[in-house]
């Protein structure tokens, strides 16, 4: 056999054990997810953007809801505030008191920020307390799997925080809501059913890494 017959057949070797170490990883990676349905819904879902007008039944955002409160928390301050509001004419009356407290942007910019979503949950932090933005992410994170899980789509929303800012703390749209006095609004999630399906956006793996002294 001539040299260089043999230095292929080593990469051939080489190349070959790669492949079959790297199914083998790929196989015993998979087994661990494969008929786990709840890293399949993690894995599976999407932001939702385009939704069905009919709005989620308040029998499933009930659901949805015991799911976000049972959220781990900050010394279980449960320093969060969901207000629910699933009926046109109420959210019309949000949109028209932001437009009116936020001249530069329309009532549709506004609209806009809200993704057409039927239900919208409007949640509240307490801000005296340190830890009640991670509160209500990992509460938002319960409510948008659990959903996912039933089959309503959802959307976290930052877009329409800012605009609270300039409500007058006299505007009528504070009694509707009704958050206890320290909260205010952090972050806004749409929910729906999906009349679109996203595909993922790439995550980037070089985010994490396990490191050690040895
Ligand atoms: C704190 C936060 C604020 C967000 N605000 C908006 C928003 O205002 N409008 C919007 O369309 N999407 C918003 N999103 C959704 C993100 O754009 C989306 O989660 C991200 O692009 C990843 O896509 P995926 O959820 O489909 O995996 C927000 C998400 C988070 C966590």
């Amino acid at each position: 056999m001539k040299v260089r017959q043999i230095f292929c057949l080593i990469i051939c070797v080489i190349a070959t054990m790669m492949i079959l170490s790297a199914c083998g990883k790929s196989k015993k990676q998979s087994a661990m997810s494969e008929n786990n349905s709840v890293i399949e819904n993690i894995l599976s879902r999407r932001s939702i953007r385009k939704y069905l007008p009919q709005a989620v039944d308040q029998e499933t955002m009930k659901i949805i809801l015991d799911c976000g409160i049972n959220a781990p928390n900050g010394q279980n301050k449960q320093s969060w505030e969901i207000r629910v509001v699933d009926d046109v004419e109420t959210m019309d009356a949000i949109v028209a008191a932001l437009a009116k407290a936020n001249p530069t942007v329309t009532p549709e910019m506004i609209r806009g920020c809200f993704r057409g979503a039927p239900t919208m949950a409007f949640i509240a932090n307490d801000r005296s307390y340190l830890f009640s933005t991670i509160d209500c992410g990992l509460l938002s994170e319960n409510m948008m799997l659990a959903a996912w899980s039933m089959g309503v789509g959802s959307i976290c929303l930052g877009c329409p925080i800012p605009l609270f800012d300039n409500l007058s703390s006299v505007d009528p749209i504070w009694d509707i809501l009704n958050f206890s006095p320290g909260y205010r609004p952090i972050i806004c999630i749409g929910f729906g059913y999906p009349d679109e399906a996203p595909a993922a956006k790439p995550r980037d793996p070089e985010k994490y890494r396990f490191v050690s002294i040895k």
